[in-house]
């Protein structure tokens, strides 16, 4: 190792690599598998190709979904879901937290390194965070609200979903909301925005009640957002104060 630097940066991709469930070194050294000859000239092709049958995996979720009867068959059916590449490099799913039936529905983003590990959403620093703003206005995730995230697994390395795998995940999220009919639904941050609205712009949208399958949704600033801009914390107060309003 030639400084301080190269080791801690190689010794942060091997704990990241651990962290995805790496268990053993194969090799000294990475193989370049692109750049390894073949053993032997492969066959000139003498049949036509055989075309596989393209998956459309958006349309695999939406059967998957729409057959879920129950909350506990949507879990199940998202166990069993394997056309979304973050599901690879994540440990579990992440389904939901709190109370199935709850008047209010928190929707996330994706679970983050903490999640991953508990199996449940927003357990995190900013799920803390979550937890304290809902004490403001007498709501928990014991007591009176059901959280889920867009993405059930965690994005490598925290990435945001792409365009690609948010539709994916979106029937699945559509039937999620369906299942646990909340009256009221929190939209936590762009991402869930996007997905949910087809819209970004959190600073501007965040505070109007909008509609989204027939709900009324709330787009608020992200709890972790508001770790890192404490000054947002006044217009998040605001919008609490506009949740609670509503359940009355
Ligand atoms: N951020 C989210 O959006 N969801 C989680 O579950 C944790 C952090």
């Amino acid at each position: 190792m030639e400084s301080v630097e190269e080791y801690h940066t190689a010794r942060a991709l091997l704990e990241w690599q651990v962290e995805l469930g790496a268990t053993e070194a194969i090799g000294d050294m990475p193989v370049d598998r692109y750049g390894v000859p073949e053993k032997s000239a492969p066959l000139k092709a003498v049949v036509a190709p055989v075309v596989e049958d393209e998956v459309d995996p958006v349309g695999v979720a939406k059967a998957a979904a729409a057959r879920a009867g129950s909350l506990a068959a949507l879990r199940t059916a998202l166990e069993a879901f394997e056309l979304c590449e973050m599901k690879k490099g994540a440990r579990q799913l992440v389904f939901c937290d709190g109370v199935a039936g709850a008047r209010v529905m928190i929707i996330g983003e994706a679970p983050g390194r903490d999640e991953d590990r508990e199996g449940r959403p927003f357990v995190g620093r900013a799920g803390q965070l979550l937890d304290r703003m809902l004490a403001a206005i007498d709501l928990s995730r014991e007591a009176s609200v059901y959280i889920t995230n867009v993405m059930p697994w965690r994005p490598p390395q925290n990435r945001d979903p792409s365009k690609e795998e948010v539709a994916i995940m979106l029937p699945f999220l559509e039937r999620h909301v369906a299942l646990a009919d909340p009256d009221f639904i929190v939209l936590m941050g762009n991402i869930a925005c996007d997905a949910v609205l087809g819209r970004r712009g959190i600073t501007r949208m965040r505070g109007t009640w909008v509609e989204a399958w027939g709900k009324p949704v709330l787009p608020m600033f992200h709890p972790a957002y508001l770790l890192r801009q404490a000054g947002a914390k006044r217009e998040a107060w605001v919008d609490l104060l506009s949740l609670k309003a509503k359940l009355k």
